[in-house]
């Protein structure tokens, strides 16, 4: 089996090497090709990757490339992780909405649809040529912001499916607060991607008894402090929420913590400054600490196993992905791409049905499934009036004014990515 990712000089590559060396049973990975841009970042990635595999014995080859084409051709699955503009292009993500007392973040608000208009004409561009090459390839998108990005390659037609650690995260921490093995969890995960809601916590399975009751009862002042949100707005809302709501339950809150601190961006920067150091000693052979404070834990296990599953090899039979809605969120639109629980194999993801949606969530979700749509209609097509569409529709900016502001502060921010600015 080969699998190629691009975006292989990450600094989060090897958590995902790690994953293949010791999943390698689920996940028999005997070509794994690193492809990146960026040269320097892919041989010090590269070596320290050829070193995981070599301390655990697996058997697989790492090879690097600068080529897209060399790179995906014969290619079983290609993992996207990108990022258009580096964490500089971040940085300006997280900073210039909040000038407008609006969150700055990496794929929630103004930001996130900053980051949309730079990476979807990029990744279609990607998945063309993987088609091109190597039609019969998956492709496995980690690429943020998820959703919106999942939506462009579905709707061109591309074999496709988009991942997230949020939930396999949240499954390892329930499993932990209910000292069972994570594989005994089983989310009913609801939501978009970035977007979602914990509405049951089952053991064994799909059908398995619903403990949500009681892990908010015994633990929900754990829950709640990691989430930094207040408890009683988790037994009122009476399921879990994921972080990234906190950017909407406590929006201004959390602009004011923003405006104090330095950004997620520049922490990250700098991490990623004493990764690369490290991944340049010939001596590490395994991931190093440092690499868990970034937020992508688990994400190596999130991937092997959908991979596992899309290749027809074994694999959780049912996992969170993200996909076309196709019914299974009735106020939604079909061709939204929700993220859910669903059964997962050879002919790709198909959700599970799910419970009726509580209208608190259904009507935060269908804005955002609006905003999304208006988002892509802006990557795929450009012009100021379609970036104010999306932007006055989110339902954390909504004010004429602000999306005026945040317009014209995204174009100047983003010119020399955008290629109709
Ligand atoms: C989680 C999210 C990812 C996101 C990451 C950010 O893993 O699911 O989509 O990219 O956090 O982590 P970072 O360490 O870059 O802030
Ligand atoms: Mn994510």
């Amino acid at each position: 089996m080969k699998l190629t990712v691009v975006g292989g000089g990450s600094t989060y590559t090897p958590e995902l090497v790690d994953g293949f060396a010791r999943l390698r049973d689920t996940l028999p990975v005997e070509e794994l090709v690193l492809m990146d841009p960026a040269e320097d970042r892919l041989d010090l990635v590269g070596g320290l990757a050829r070193r995981i595999f070599a301390r655990q014995e697996h058997a697989g080859r790492v090879t690097t490339t600068t080529d897209l084409d060399e790179a995906v051709d014969g290619a079983d699955a290609v993992l996207l992780q990108l990022r258009v503009g580096g964490q500089a292009a971040r940085q300006q993500d997280e900073t210039w909405p909040l000038e407008c007392g609006c969150v700055g973040q990496e794929t929630t608000g103004a930001g996130g649809l900053a980051k949309a208009l730079r990476t979807v004409p990029v990744v279609l561009d990607i998945a063309d040529r993987v088609r091109r090459t190597n039609p019969r390839a998956w492709i496995i998108d980690f690429t943020n912001p998820v959703g919106i990005v999942t939506r462009a390659l579905l709707q061109a037609g591309h074999k496709t499916v988009g991942l997230c650690n949020v939930a396999i995260g949240l499954q390892r921490k329930f499993a932990a607060l209910l000292s069972v093995a994570a594989s005994e969890i089983h989310l009913d995960h609801v939501g978009l991607n970035h977007l979602t809601w914990e509405t049951a916590v089952r053991l064994g399975g799909p059908e398995g008894e619903d403990v949500l009751p009681k892990l908010l009862g015994e633990h929900g002042d754990t829950i709640a402090a990691d989430l930094r949100l207040p408890r009683p707005l988790l037994d009122t809302l009476g399921v879990i929420p994921s972080y990234y709501l906190r950017y909407y339950y406590a929006h201004d809150e959390v602009v004011r913590e923003l405006r104090t601190k330095p950004s997620r961006a520049a922490e990250v920067a700098e991490m990623e400054r004493r990764l690369l150091a490290m991944y340049a000693d010939p001596a590490l052979d395994e991931k190093p600490e440092l690499l868990a404070e970034r937020g992508g834990a688990f994400y190596s296990e999130a991937a092997v196993d959908l991979a596992a599953a899309l290749l027809g090899g074994g694999g959780s039979p049912y996992q969170v992905v993200n996909t076309y809605n196709r019914g299974t969120l009735p106020f939604l639109p079909d061709d939204a791409v929700i993220e859910v629980q669903a059964a997962v194999g050879a002919k790709g993801a198909s959700p599970l049905p799910v419970q009726p949606v509580d209208p608190l969530h259904a009507g935060l979700m269908a804005g955002v499934t609006a905003y999304e749509d208006l988002a892509l209609q802006a990557a795929l097509h450009g012009g100021r009036d379609r970036v104010f569409r999306a932007l006055l529709s989110h339902p954390l900016v909504g004010q004429y004014a602000y999306a005026e502001t945040l317009t014209d502060r995204l174009i100047a921010h983003n010119r020399e990515h955008l290629a109709w600015a």
